[in-house]
């Protein structure tokens, strides 16, 4: 375990069809009470409970995390938790313009700004209606200037919706240092309606990129990275392919993730977690914890995605937690 991500609360301000449809999540879908999510205390008791175990990145995401107002002071207090080498943010970037600044203060190293298309209307369709491609553009300009360049940029890419306007989205962000990722929409949780001919396969998509700029791939920057990494041959920069579906990477998994109610997870495609938020709640020191997490580490055996079965997948069978719950 090198990586947690944690979500910090699942709601969202946009409702891209993939993650939150808004048929499921409308006005009167009941999310997490605020006493039952995890508070900054309880979250920066399991941070640095697994630093102690030897994480060393961390990222916040949701849900939408930019949508916790006190979000500065947590990453003010998880900043300084010895061990942690990376502190990483993911973001739908609408909120992140007039924060970024205290962001940077407050000691976040970077961030991975979702955006699915750069054409006004599909980027509408795929945030659910709510999103301003317009705010989104300057939440990145405002984290350039406050000194998180490159960003990573995630591209879901459902085929039929957003998969005609990748190339323009490429070409707007080659030559800025920005690393684009395309990532194969994944069959998280069951109220999304994933079917397996909705996935652009990354090869799919690799061979109109090298058609229109060739690439070569790139070594991995570390074990376990699950972005497979190709550079421009032009020396524009690099754009990674997230392949969860058609090339699964389980076996070189290092990540476990803490949903916001405080349940501790160890695959995106989990059915069940651990929870936190009792043992913590009834007074578990850093020791009881210590032992729980390292204790659901050794015993995962986790591989979803290397089992998955798409005419089983598109049936939702299984109760797999939701993506705005477990974190992206
Ligand atoms: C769940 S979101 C949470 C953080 C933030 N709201 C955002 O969108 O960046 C994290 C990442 O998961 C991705 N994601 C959500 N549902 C997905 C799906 N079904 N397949 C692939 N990626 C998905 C999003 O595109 C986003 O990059
Ligand atoms: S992907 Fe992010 S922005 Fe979109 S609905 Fe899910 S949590 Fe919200």
């Amino acid at each position: 375990m090198h990586d947690l991500r944690i979500s910090l609360l699942d709601r969202c301000n946009f409702r891209c069809p993939y993650c939150m449809p808004e048929s499921e999540f409308h006005e009167d879908y009941e999310f997490l009470k605020k006493t039952l999510r995890l508070t900054h205390a309880e979250i920066l008791q399991v941070a640095s409970v697994a630093t102690g175990l030897g994480v060393s990145k961390i990222r916040l995401t949701g849900g939408e995390p930019l949508l916790d107002k006190k979000l500065p002071e947590l990453v003010r207090g998880l900043a300084r938790l010895p061990g942690l080498e990376d502190l990483a943010l993911t973001t739908n970037a609408m909120l992140l313009a007039p924060v970024v600044q205290d962001l940077a203060d407050a000691g976040l190293d970077r961030i991975t700004v979702s955006l699915d298309s750069l054409d006004e209307d599909v980027f509408k369709v795929m945030s659910g209606g709510r999103g301003d491609l317009g705010r989104v553009l300057d939440g990145i300009e405002a984290a350039v200037r406050a000194g998180f360049a490159p960003l990573k940029i995630n591209v879901v890419v459902e085929r039929g919706v957003n998969d005609h306007t990748v190339v323009d989205l490429l070409e707007h962000f080659r030559g800025t240092g920005h690393i684009v990722r395309l990532i194969e929409y994944m069959d998280v949780g069951n109220r999304n309606g994933w079917r397996i001919n909705q996935v652009v396969p990354s090869r799919e998509l690799l061979s109109i990129v090298h058609a229109r700029w060739p690439v070569r791939s790139v070594e991995q920057n570390y074990p376990g990275e699950v972005a497979r990494r190709y550079e421009y041959l032009d020396g524009q920069g690099e754009i990674g392919f997230i392949s969860s579906v058609t090339e699964p990477f389980c076996g070189s998994c290092t990540r476990a993730r803490l949903s916001s109610d405080g349940m501790l997870y160890t695959c995106l495609f989990a059915t069940k977690g651990t929870d936190l938020r009792e043992p913590i709640r009834n007074g578990a020191g850093d020791e009881e914890l210590s032992d729980i997490l390292s204790r659901t580490w050794l015993q995962r055996a986790d591989r979803y995605s290397e089992l998955r079965r798409p005419d089983v997948a598109e049936h939702h069978a299984l109760s797999k937690v939701e993506m705005y719950r477990i974190g992206g």
